[in-house]
């Protein structure tokens, strides 16, 4: 077969395979029918429709969009953990420096008091180049290659999400970062990634935008309305602050937290957006001091809050932050809308999740210090920073006497930290008595009447984000919130869509690159062969084919005369 030949059969297994794959991977969403879920499109339902009818009306959404979607739709990725030369074992050193040593004492350049003892080194460095540098620089190669592949891995999810479930707004939820202890130089090259591979065409929210909470507040923008401020929320990145971004209290320094809000936005803020009642009637039937004093209905508006809970827990390293951490958690609750109107729905974006007991979900609770006091690792916050949030920012309480029976605010938590993810359900029931205490189950057991029917027993939802990062499946968090009209009530659902491990990202990538180099080499071949060249194997002038030819031509000629000579052998 000639060079040519092998080239288009090789063409002929690899062409198919690459469309095949690199369709998969750039449509992965739509073969997994991942979408946002969809609120009930039939008046009276408060039920979201099933998955199916969501990806299909997401299908329909790029055909011909319609309103009928929920009005925020939030992307919410977890812990990308963006690595760098904390993880490139020679990073900042030479690759060889063994043989160096090896040189350096062949040439004279040591200090040795014998040839022998000289030449013993020189062995010994060469023995360390095989067995140390060789491993160290391949492997320092392949990380390097991880990383640059990796930036590229989160910035697929990212991208494709974007384009394919059309969000309304982006959420990261701590831990942009792989470390806290990095520092600037690195910081600024980890912050640059970010922003230039894995989130390109994000941007940080402004300063301005990202508000103090407080009792007169500007919105942040308007829901279901499509105007210049939807699309600048659609390109900003709400970024959660996490441990391996500013460090735990024990290590959160001033510093860490001014160059994380320099590069990726304020740690801690609120945003505040309103969903306009387009019909006359119903917007009428909204509290108003003078017209409407009776009407317990806030105009709808959804409250997002951006917590950085790194420093709730004591002891903390620097106390006037734990202290700003406090008063900006006290000014969230003194500012939120009493419990006895509805409308409003809470989001609430943070990093470390709260208080559960064992068992419940992956990571249990758990706490270190550092000898000077600080802490120094947890895994989820103490109970009673929990209850700060449940019983604080919602309002819930154990004690039916409390205002609004304890039923406190709607809304929902999200958070990180915990790569594999879990959905959970706090609740207390009120009929217990004095020893009721907060409780937690997971949400698939919390769905039954038992608990979301009750309402001696108030609850919440915590929904922890399974990370984004390949290790556990390039991940991402589509939370839709909808307002239910006749109940007066916002409603949300919850679905993951999860592209998979990094290994198919690059075995596509890869052999994506073989068959641009095969056709490329092909493509040479052919314009060499147009042009003259020939590189088959064989003589220019076909001689043995003419020979063969002449032969065929004699064959007649020499048949053998019918055997009538007596030759045969006689029975
Ligand atoms: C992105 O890259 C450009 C050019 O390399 C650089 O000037 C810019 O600062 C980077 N962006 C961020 C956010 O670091
Ligand atoms: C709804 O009512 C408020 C007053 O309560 C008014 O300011 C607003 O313009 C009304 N909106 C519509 C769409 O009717
Ligand atoms: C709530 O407490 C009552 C007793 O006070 C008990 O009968 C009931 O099962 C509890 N409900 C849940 C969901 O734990």
């Amino acid at each position: 077969m000639s060079p040519a030949t092998i080239l288009r059969n090789v063409l002929r297994v690899l062409i198919p395979l690459c469309i095949a794959s690199t369709v998969y991977l750039y449509l992965y969403p739509v073969f997994l029918g991942c979408a946002f879920p969809l609120p009930p499109q039939e008046a009276g339902k408060t039920e979201p429709e099933s998955s199916a009818t969501a990806f299909q009306h997401t299908l329909r959404q790029h055909v011909a969009p319609s309103k009928s979607a929920a009005p925020f739709r939030l992307l919410a990725l977890g812990d990308p953990q963006l690595e760098g030369d904390t993880s490139i074992r020679n990073y900042n050193r030479e690759s060889f420096p063994h043989l160096t040593w090896a040189i350096r004492h062949l040439t004279y350049k040591t200090d040795q008091p014998s040839l022998r003892r000289r030449l013993r080194q020189v062995v010994h460095d060469l023995v360390d180049v095989f067995f140390d540098d060789l491993f160290d620089t391949a492997e320092s190669i392949r990380k390097r290659i991880d990383l640059f592949g990796n930036d590229f891995y989160l910035a697929h999810i990212y991208r494709t999400l974007q384009w394919w479930a059309k969000p309304t707004h982006v959420t990261v939820l701590g831990d942009l970062l792989g470390s806290q202890w990095i520092r600037a130089p690195e910081f600024n090259r980890r912050s640059s990634r970010f922003w230039n591979r894995s989130f390109k065409g994000g941007e940080r929210v402004p300063d301005e935008v990202a508000a103090y909470p407080a009792e007169e507040y500007e919105l942040a923008g308007l829901l279901g309305v499509e105007d210049e401020n939807a699309a600048a929320w659609r390109r900003r990145i709400i970024n959660v602050a996490g441990n391996h971004d500013i460090g735990y209290a024990g290590d959160l320094t001033f510093e860490r937290l001014e160059r994380f809000e320099r590069a990726f936005g304020k740690a801690a803020y609120e945003l505040r957006f309103e969903l306009p009642i387009s019909d006359p009637a119903t917007n009428a039937t909204i509290y108003d001091p003078e017209s409407n004093p009776d009407s317990d209905r806030l105009p709808p508006e959804l409250r997002i809050v951006n917590v950085n809970n790194m420093n709730l827990d004591t002891p903390a390293f620097d106390q006037s932050l734990q202290d700003k951490t406090y008063t900006f958690v006290n000014d969230v609750i003194n500012t939120a809308s009493a419990v006895e109107f509805a409308g409003h729905f809470t989001v609430v974006l943070t990093h470390i999740p709260l208080y559960k007991p064992e068992g419940i979900c992956v990571d249990a609770p758990y706490f270190s210090f550092h000898s000077g006091g600080g802490v120094k690792e947890q895994n989820q916050l103490s109970a009673d920073a929990s209850r700060g949030f449940l019983e604080g920012i919602f309002g819930l309480n154990g004690d039916p006497s409390a205002p609004g029976q304890g039923r406190g605010r709607r809304g929902v938590v999200l958070n990180g930290h915990d790569h594999e993810g879990c959905d959970t359900y706090h609740y207390i029931n009120q009929t217990e008595g004095e020893e009721r205490q907060w409780k937690n189950t997971l949400w698939e057991t919390a769905k039954t009447d038992k608990y979301l029917g009750n309402p001696d027993i108030p609850g919440l939802r915590e929904i922890t984000v399974r990370s984004m990062m390949g290790g556990f499946g390039g991940n991402a968090g589509l939370l839709s919130v909808w307002f239910d009209e006749n109940d007066w009530e916002w409603r949300f659902e919850f679905a993951n869509c999860a592209l998979g491990t990094q290994y198919p990202w690059w075995f596509v990538h890869i052999i994506d690159l073989i068959a641009v180099v095969v056709l490329v080499l092909y493509g040479i071949l052919q314009v060499a062969a147009a042009a003259g060249f020939d590189f088959e194997k064989r003589p220019k002038v076909s001689v043995p084919k003419i020979e063969i030819s002449e032969h065929i031509d004699e064959i007649p000629d020499e048949k053998p005369a019918p055997v009538s000579n007596g030759d045969t052998k006689k029975g």
